[in-house]
């Protein structure tokens, strides 16, 4: 059975990955698939309601976690696993390694709980290529304070949190380098998306 190829966006906050979910998506549909754009945490209606909960209300690493993993459920049994299933590509903003690089090494949760929990969520459906938009702390953190009025309390978080959840980004894309694909998010947006359609061209057959 031929199934549509799964994408996921990571990085920390202010690395830009954002901006290039629509061209990635318009990339897809020049080759002739459905495009489908989403993003963690949310995507399903009770996964927004789980979003704002996490994005604004503080609470234990441990139920952050768990509560990531559940609205992580919602969406993968109710749209990415349907989605593949029909042929169609699934772009998200954000998936599992984010709760392996925010909550494991930005809020020091147990890695033995996280690979449990990504094992039992995901049930299978894991992404093909993972694009990693790499960017300096400071350097993020200054692009967060341009551009977000009200930051939520993920980007209230200091440089020494957002040195750690990179680190854990890194160590996830060194654990699966067939998977991911480390791109410089500190040149122009130009040069980033150069960059981005390299990794799509080489998911073609
Ligand atoms: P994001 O949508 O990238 O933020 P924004 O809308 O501001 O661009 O992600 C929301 C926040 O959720 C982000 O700070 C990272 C955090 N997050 C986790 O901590 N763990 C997770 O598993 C996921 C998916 C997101």
């Amino acid at each position: 059975m031929t199934t549509g190829k799964f994408i996921s966006l990571e990085g920390i906050d202010g690395a830009g990955k954002s901006t290039h979910l629509n061209p990635i998506a318009e990339w897809v549909r020049a080759q002739g698939h459905e495009a489908l754009v989403t993003r963690e945490p949310g995507g399903t209606p009770l996964g927004e309601s789980l979003r704002q909960l996490l994005l604004h209300q503080s609470m234990d690493p441990d139920t952050e976690a768990l509560v990531m993993f559940a609205a992580r459920r919602e969406h993968v049994v109710n749209v990415i696993r349907p989605a593949l299933a029909r042929d169609t590509w699934v772009i998200s903003d954000r998936f599992t390694d984010a709760s392996f690089a925010y909550q494991g090494g930005g809020r020091g949760v147990s890695l033995a709980h996280l690979r449990y929990l990504e094992s039992w969520v995901e049930g299978g459906v894991h992404p093909d290529l993972t694009l990693l938009f790499d960017l300096d702390p400071q350097e993020a953190r200054n692009r967060v304070l341009k551009g977000t009025p009200h930051p939520d309390r993920f980007e209230r978080e200091q440089d020494a949190f957002f040195r750690n959840v990179r680190a854990a980004y890194l160590a996830r894309a060194a654990a699966e380098p067939g998977r991911f694909h480390i791109l410089d998010s500190s040149q122009t947006p130009d040069a980033i998306f150069a960059q981005v359609r390299q990794a799509l061209d080489a998911l073609l057959p």
